[in-house]
């Protein structure tokens, strides 16, 4: 099977990238700087990624900001994290509308403090008619407890007699997980050189093509974005069939 290929010949960017932005406290330590450091420039590589990503004609990114299981980091650093997301928010919303994104979060938002939910849902709310391009932030996102509560949320269903066990197929799965609405990943990129995915996208990302790169997230660039999508373009999508 072929990569897919534009009219004129050139290979089509993936639909859907989504990112584990690992790498930030590597970055301060090798500096001798405090890890709230590596996060700070972490945010600026996002703003980087964002705008890179819808210059290269990329529709979807999700960002894995936050996992689940980053709550159990020492309390300062978690207060950090969240210092840099309420900005993030405060600050880029009102641009990111300006050009055309729509925002969405995916994760155990009422783990979130409530102001920070507030934000969330003014953006979700003021961007929701944008279509040109779907920024996913992973917050407080854990892959596993996505599907927990999408089986959750199926059995109180089924409870209630609204809906017939025989009916749960993978669509009527996919509907109940954060990520509802959304297609899948088609390009997963890690940072930092690790080779695992952390609880991230478990159920989306299926069939997704996995790069890891060694570069740690605050010099991540277009360039090396770039480098991932024509890496991506190499492979072959054989979905278990023969090609
Ligand atoms: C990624 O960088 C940011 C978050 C997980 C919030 P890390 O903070 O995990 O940085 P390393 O992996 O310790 O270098
Ligand atoms: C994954 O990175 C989560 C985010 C990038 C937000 P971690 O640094 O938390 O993952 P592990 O601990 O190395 O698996
Ligand atoms: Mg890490």
């Amino acid at each position: 099977m072929e990569a897919l290929q534009t009219q004129s010949g050139s290979p089509l960017p993936p639909v859907h990238i989504a990112i584990i932005m690992d790498g930030n406290g590597r970055w301060a330590k090798s500096r001798g700087l405090p890890r709230t450091a590596g996060h700070r420039r972490g945010a600026e590589a996002v703003r980087e990624a964002v705008k890179s990503a819808g210059e290269l004609g990329v529709s979807y990114l999700t960002l894995f900001g936050f996992s689940s299981e980053n709550w159990k980091r020492p309390q300062g650093e978690v207060r950090d994290l969240m210092g840099l997301l309420r900005i993030y928010l405060r600050n880029e919303i009102k641009e990111l509308h300006a050009s055309g994104v729509r925002l969405c979060v995916a994760g155990e938002r009422q783990r979130l403090d409530p102001d920070i939910i507030r934000l969330i849902e003014d953006a979700e709310r003021k961007t929701a008619a944008n279509t040109k391009f779907t920024l996913v932030l992973a917050l407080s996102y854990g892959g596993r407890q996505e599907l927990v509560q999408a089986a959750r949320r199926l059995a109180e269903e089924v409870a209630a007699g609204r809906r017939d066990p025989a009916e749960i197929d993978e669509q009527a799965f996919a509907s109940q997980l954060f990520t509802a609405g959304i297609p899948d990943p088609d390009l997963l990129i890690r940072t930092s050189g690790e080779k695992r995915i952390s609880n991230f996208l478990l159920w989306q990302s299926a069939y997704a093509e996995l790069v890891f790169l060694d570069v740690l997230w605050p010099d991540f660039s277009r360039l090396d974005l770039e480098a991932a999508i024509q890496e991506y373009q190499r492979r072959e999508r054989r979905y278990g069939t023969i090609g």
